[in-house]
């Protein structure tokens, strides 16, 4: 009831057959936005801890590097569950265009306190994937997506996410981190950063993968 419509999935296939990279503002129904946002204000803030620690899958973050805290999604509360649920639908109908043979996604609350950043960066390495098996944890994420949960963003807030052209200069664009806007690319693709912003600013950044 809640998944991805045929014209979402097909508008999404052909942005990143074209350029790698889509921006959506309405693909995650509103319901849903509101329950995870109530969800992730109930949250304690024990639960979200420094990025890198813990579950280990972000080998190449150091301190300086990014400054959010993160706390992993599991299916364990009504929200949660659904939001994974319409993310496991959107797998289906991706690889059902792309054939991309997606085989799970992994994801996280991020919470970004006034001032906080994530320095350029990109979310997976090609050659990791051939070089060193060992690395497998973060070199098969193949499509990063991130949504956005903040209410009444402005323009002057800052914490925009730049997505930069894959050879890593030029900048391709600046994305406010609107509420129930949602960014996917292509993870090995594009260069990103998140730059401070005078106020707290919240996501669920994941990721799909492949088994090999
Ligand atoms: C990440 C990331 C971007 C954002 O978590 O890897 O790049 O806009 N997040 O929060
Ligand atoms: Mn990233």
């Amino acid at each position: 009831m809640n998944d991805p419509d045929e014209n979402q999935l097909d508008a999404i296939a052909n942005a990143l057959i074209e350029c790698g990279y889509v921006v959506m503002d309405k693909l995650v129904p509103e319901d849903l936005l509101k329950s995870l946002l109530t969800h992730l204000n109930g949250l304690h803030c024990d639960v979200f801890k420094p990025a890198g620690v813990g579950r280990q899958t972000d080998f190449h973050v150091q301190e300086n590097v990014r400054s959010d805290k993160i706390h992993w999604l599991e299916s364990d509360k009504q929200p949660t569950a659904e939001f994974l649920q319409f993310m496991e639908a959107l797998r289906i109908g991706l690889n059902r265009r792309l054939f991309l043979g997606l085989t799970d996604y992994e994801s996280h609350f991020a919470h970004y306190p006034a001032g906080a950043f994530y320095k350029k960066h990109v979310d997976a390495f090609r050659e990791n994937r051939e070089r060193n098996q060992s690395l497998e944890i973060q070199s098969n994420r193949v499509l990063s997506t991130v949504l956005y949960l903040n209410e009444n963003w402005q323009a002057d807030s800052g914490g925009e996410l730049i997505l930069y052209r894959a050879t890593g200069e030029q900048v391709l664009e600046k994305i406010l981190p609107e509420l129930g806007r949602m960014v996917i690319f292509l993870s090995e693709k594009f260069p990103h950063e998140v730059l401070p912003a005078t106020r707290e600013r919240n996501s669920i950044a994941g990721w799909f993968r492949v088994n090999h």
